[in-house]
């Protein structure tokens, strides 16, 4: 990216030095990236409070390829491994042909996967379990709502949740309803038809992918005791510490957090409110349960690397069934 702005304007290919690894990373060989709607936000600039980067900056979190060279203290890669990753927030730029990263970033890729499939994994499945395991604790036989089931995340939320013995509530288009039931969502509701505040208000778990109105009212379908995981609404109380927020900044969050923070108190609901953190072990997990044929990648269309500008405007579309991912096959 050039500049903050809109990403057909400041998004350009170009050519970087080649990374070497410092004693601690690997380097490798992209096959394939995957886009996710924070890609959008940074290039746009709205993140710039959180995480200003020094402009022209790499983009993109999740890749899978071929380890390339290893730093003097990995022990766990070698070179030739087929790996799978999701790059920090302070090491982004997987939208190219290589990249260094901490090797403990990285998990071997699953198997019968293609990269392709295997890039479309790592910052959704990091996502979900980190909100549902890490945060809930969600128990089998708990009932969860999944916003946004046919999205990136969702469509990979459904899965683990069923995986891990959940009933599975989720919200969608009724252009999308099959194909979340496909997924293995119990109940599907298609908010262009039914409105889910009429249904259940005793969810042990919502899982709210949407933000705004979204996330108020998730206190109103979940049940006393239970648990609010966002990805999209007001920070919790967490969140300041672990983005290192000025005093000015947690000002303004502790503002936009008054009405979530007032409804979880009301009805004693747990809320959380985070940012994925890269984590090669729990990849590693997720390699386990696409092995098993729990879980299976979703993928919404594939561009080669030159069309990361077509494939960036799809993302924005809100629209995509799974993931938006880019090729660097045959470049
Ligand atoms: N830790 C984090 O902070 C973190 C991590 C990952 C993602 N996120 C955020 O989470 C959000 C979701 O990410 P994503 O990758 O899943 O996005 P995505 O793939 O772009 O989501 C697109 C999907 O959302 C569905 N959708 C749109 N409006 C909806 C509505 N009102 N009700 C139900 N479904 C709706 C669409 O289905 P229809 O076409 O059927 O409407 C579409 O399938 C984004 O805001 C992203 O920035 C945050």
């Amino acid at each position: 990216m050039k500049r903050y702005g809109k990403a057909s304007d400041v998004v350009r290919l170009v050519d970087r030095p080649a990374p070497t690894p410092r004693p601690n990373e690997v380097v490798c060989d992209i096959a394939a990236a995957a886009l996710n709607p924070i890609d959008l936000r940074i290039i746009e600039g709205d993140l710039k409070r959180i995480d200003p980067y020094r402009m022209p900056h790499p983009i993109g979190f999740d890749a899978s390829g071929t380890v390339r060279a290893v730093g003097s203290q990995v022990r766990t890669f070698r070179i030739g491994d087929e790996v799978f990753v999701r790059a920090s927030r302070e090491t982004i730029g997987t939208f190219a042909e290589q990249i260094a990263l901490p090797f403990s970033f990285f998990a071997l890729k699953p198997v019968d996967l293609s990269h392709e499939e295997a890039a479309s994994l790592p910052l959704v499945g990091l996502t979900t379990i980190q909100a549902l395991t890490d945060r809930c604790r969600v128990r089998p036989g708990q009932r969860i709502l999944i916003h946004a089931g046919s999205g990136g995340v969702g469509s990979f939320a459904i899965q683990f949740a069923k995986a891990i013995g959940l009933h599975v509530a989720t919200t969608t288009s009724s252009r999308n309803t099959q194909f979340v039931r496909d997924l293995g969502a119990d109940d599907v509701i298609a908010y262009d038809k039914q409105d889910y505040l009429q249904g259940p208000t005793d969810y042990d778990v919502v899982f709210d992918t949407l933000g705004g109105q979204h996330t108020l009212d998730a206190f109103k379908v979940a049940r006393k005791g239970g648990c609010v995981v966002s990805i999209a609404g007001p920070p919790d109380r967490n969140f300041p510490d672990q983005v290192d927020a000025s005093f000015a900044t947690r000002l303004v969050m502790r503002f936009l957090s008054r009405k979530v923070f007032a409804a979880s108190r009301e009805k004693g609901i747990r809320y959380y409110r985070f940012l994925t953190e890269s984590d090669g072990a729990q990849l590693a997990d997720i390699a386990r349960l696409v092995d098993q044929q729990r879980i299976r990648p979703v993928i919404d269309q594939i561009f080669p690397f030159e069309q990361l500008p077509e494939a960036l405007v799809r993302l924005s579309s809100k629209r995509a069934r799974g993931k938006v991912v880019i090729s660097m096959a045959h470049t």
